[in-house]
């Protein structure tokens, strides 16, 4: 276990023990049976330490020179409007698979920003009444809000106004041209605003609609730069051969292959007819195309914060990236535009694109241009940040679309996280403050021994591992759950109220169930932590951990028996308020005051037998 415990378990005893409580006494005491539920095992003076405070470890994450970086990155989120669920959901995702990453000991560089150039983005100013410079900075500042409500630990957040971004820019640009593959040529074509990209009339629906935004794409003709996309077709292909992981999630490399397949055509890179943006190198009356700009955001966000840095910096900063995060409509840019970009300009390809789904609503994408949206910071003022994070990644398949409705999203969080979780640890710390001091009476490792239990959360761990590995968060989610189905049975099962009420090795017995049990909610407090992060910390602060000690554990502390005899838990504390649903409320609303919140008072759910 990396947060291993320096401290002897004596020590530790010690330490936990105001009273200096000899350790040897709770054990002796404990073998020859006395009985627990009238509390002889510890003297009932004892206070209780407010947390175990042990030195934790670092032994088991690498120094940070050592340890492998897994830089991922979200895709910059255009400013035209504030964020919505489905912008927040490929950052959650992405917030998730960085804190794993990070629980591995890797170090990680998570990357996230706003793409504040273009069209759109000058047409959402004008409209707002603001310069542009004065609407990217607003709705900037809501992602950045938002991000700090959801718990989102990213390294770095680009905005592609940054000037750094913008030297990085020309001199990829440059680079570009140096190598022959910028042309200036007319164009003629359908042209979606929403989309920022020319598009094929064959893809468009009635009247030239855009099928994405179901608006009309505008009639262009313009005078542009054009990348030389054809010329990398066959470095293209090569490279989905050589890598055939490289876009994700599998079914959407056959897409990416038929897009290539079916032919590349050049593009442009360059709009005359748009001045918000940054001046193509010796050629100030035309800026550089939107993407043609944002994509190289992912690189220059990895240099320092107050450097100008070169491109050879930045690049040397991290780059490639490990992972790109992105919602499947942006595909072609990241698995096709994007690696074609960087062959053009001698870098590397990131090792993964992930293309995920959509949040629906109504069975259509939910976004700023259809307005059909769902208002996060709505959804995590009312239930809570852990809430909003553990439902999305639970409910959706990653990868695959979701739809979103009110009433599941209750019964989820409330049966998994209130009941599943919340509730077992609860009743387990309420029965061992009143059977046992709220004292463990061995090492979790000794509790288990011969418990089959043990073997099946080991093996649900590792199956949460793989998944979180896989990019398969829901899965993960459901492994993690398990967990606590797990000890849930086992509880009920062996129902230590009642044997506790026997005495004896009966007592003894119920004693070391509630150890098994805590240690198993401590496994899925830390297996759970990058989904629900400080649902997770409660769960440890309730087992007396500090929250030094939750910040630097890794995933090899859930291996089993961590928890050790001695250690003092908290007072029980409901660690998740269960969320009223609407009949609930309106049932309640018509016998008393209308409540305020929709979530409710933390109530523990105690059975009375347990009492
Ligand atoms: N600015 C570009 C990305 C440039 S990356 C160098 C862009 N921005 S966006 O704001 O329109 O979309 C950002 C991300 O949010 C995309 O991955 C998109 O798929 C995602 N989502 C927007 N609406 C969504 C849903 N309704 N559901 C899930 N994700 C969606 O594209």
């Amino acid at each position: 276990m990396a947060a291993r415990i320096n401290y002897s378990v004596q020590n530790t005893l010690c330490l936990l023990n105001p009273l200096n409580y000899p350790v040897n006494a709770k054990t002796t005491h404990f073998k020859t049976g006395l009985n627990f539920s009238k509390n002889l095992i510890f003297p009932r003076k004892l206070k209780r330490p407010t947390f175990c405070t042990c030195a934790v470890s670092n032994n088991d994450r690498q120094s940070s020179e050592a340890a492998e970086t897994f830089v991922l990155t979200t895709p910059l989120y255009y400013v035209n409007a504030p964020p919505h669920m489905g912008s927040a959901y490929t950052t959650i995702a992405a917030d998730a698979i960085a804190r794993f990453q990070r629980l591995l000991g890797k170090k990680v560089i998570f990357v996230t920003g706003t793409d504040e150039h273009g069209e759109k983005i000058a047409a959402a100013a004008a409209a707002a009444g603001s310069t542009p410079s004065q609407h990217c900075d607003v709705i900037s500042q809501a992602y950045k809000t938002l991000w700090k409500d959801l718990e989102i630990s990213h390294d770095k957040f680009i905005r592609t106004t940054d000037p750094k971004h913008e030297g990085i820019v020309k001199e990829f640009y440059s680079r570009v041209l140096d190598k022959g593959d910028i042309y200036r040529a007319d164009y003629e074509g359908l042209y979606c605003v929403n989309c920022e990209e020319y598009k094929d009339e064959k893809e468009l629906l009635d009247n030239n609609c855009c099928p994405m935004h179901l608006k009309p794409c505008i009639e262009r003709k313009e005078d542009n730069y054009f990348f030389a996309l054809s010329k990398y077709q066959k470095q293209l292909e090569e490279n989905l051969r050589q890598n055939p992981n490289f876009v994700q999630p599998p079914f959407r490399t056959n897409e990416v292959q038929s897009w290539i397949k079916s032919g590349l055509k050049d593009f442009s890179i360059s709009r005359a007819s748009v001045d918000w943006g940054i001046p193509v190198p010796n050629d100030n009356k035309q800026t550089i195309y939107v993407w043609f700009d944002a994509l190289l955001g992912y690189i220059s966000a990895l240099s320092a914060e107050k450097e100008q840095p070169d491109l050879q910096t930045a690049v040397s900063s991290g780059w490639p990236a490990s992972l790109h995060l992105i919602g499947k409509d942006i595909l072609r840019f990241h698995a096709v535009y994007w690696p074609a970009m960087l062959m053009s300009a001698g870098l590397d390809l990131p090792k993964k694109v992930f293309g995920h789904g959509f949040l629906t609503k109504d069975g259509m994408k939910m976004g700023k241009s259809l307005g059909n949206t769902l208002e996060p910071n709505e959804l995590v003022h009312n239930f809570g940040s852990d809430a909003v994070r553990y439902f999305f990644l639970r409910e959706v398949e990653f990868g695959s679309d979701g739809d979103y409705s009110e009433e599941r999203f209750i019964n989820i969080v409330n049966a998994h996280l209130a009941n599943t979780i919340g509730n077992l640890l609860n009743r387990t710390l309420g029965l061992l403050k009143k059977n046992c001091q709220s004292t463990l009476v061995v090492d979790s490792a000794v509790a288990a021994e011969g418990n089959a239990l043990k073997d099946a959360i080991e093996k649900l761990v590792e199956k949460a591992r793989i998944h979180y590995e896989n990019l398969s968060l829901s899965s993960a989610c459901e492994a993690v759950l398990e967990i606590g189905n797990a000890g849930n049975a086992y509880m009920d099962e062996n129902a230590p109220w009642t044997r506790f009420k026997q005495g004896g090795a009966a007592s003894e017995a119920a004693a070391k169930d509630l150890v098994v049990i805590l240690e198993a909610m401590r496994i899925v407090a830390i297996a759970l932590s990058p989904v629900a992060p400080s649902f997770c910390w409660r769960i440890y602060e309730q087992l007396g951990y500090s929250k030094d000690h939750f910040n630097t554990v890794t995933w090899s502390g859930t291996k089993w028996g961590g928890l050790k005899g001695g250690q003092v838990m908290a007072q029980p504390k409901p660690v998740f308020a269960r969320i009223e649903n609407k009949t609930e409320l309106e049932d309640e609303a018509a016998t008393r005051k209308p409540v305020k919140s929709k979530q409710k008072k933390p109530q523990a759910q105690v059975a009375a037998e347990e009492l």
